[in-house]
């Protein structure tokens, strides 16, 4: 199955480019889309219904400020979405974090660190290895290697 990533904004890019390279380094196929839920409403709604079909396991979902991304997915979708709040210039990303981590009960969206788009594609190899024994070995080997750096690292 396939990750589906999507920013409110190119300006995100920056930051999550980093969900890409670490898929890419687990071998997961992903889709990169900028959509707004604000700005592009309508193909949000057409995007997000369409994820089921097209063969899409999670959704990770990157905004900033009011950031609605996230679970405005997550009520248009059943996948699991993961959601990367960014840093922003006058609140420094708290405005992003809570608006994503602070659902009400019924629409969940699992969310990572500020800027943590890295972790969150991590958490969405982690599920899909659910059903996926190659990536799940995978997944150990990338444990092991970290494990392996900080046995091997003398100051
Ligand atoms: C959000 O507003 C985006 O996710 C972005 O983080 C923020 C600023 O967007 P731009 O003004 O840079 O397009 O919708």
């Amino acid at each position: 199955m396939k990750v589906s990533i999507i920013m409110g904004s190119t300006s995100d890019y920056e930051v999550m480019s980093g969900a890409e390279q670490m898929l890419k380094q687990f071998g997961v196929e992903y889709e990169t889309r900028v959509i707004s839920a604000h700005r592009t409403p309508d193909l949000m709604f057409e995007y997000s219904k369409s994820l089921k079909d097209r063969g899409f396991g999670v959704v990770i979902a990157g905004a900033g400020g009011a950031a609605h991304l996230a679970g405005v997915a997550a009520g248009l979708t059943t996948l699991p979405v993961i959601a990367v709040p960014m840093a922003t210039k006058n609140l420094g990303g708290l405005d992003s974090l809570l608006s994503m981590v602070q659902m009400p009960t019924g629409i969940p969206v699992a969310t990572v660190a500020i800027g943590g788009a890295k972790n969150a594609a991590i958490l969405a190899v982690e599920i899909l290895a659910l059903g996926d024994k190659a990536l799940s070995d995978r997944l150990d080997d990338y444990r092991r290697e970290q494990a392996d750096k900080i046995r091997n690292t003398t100051v």
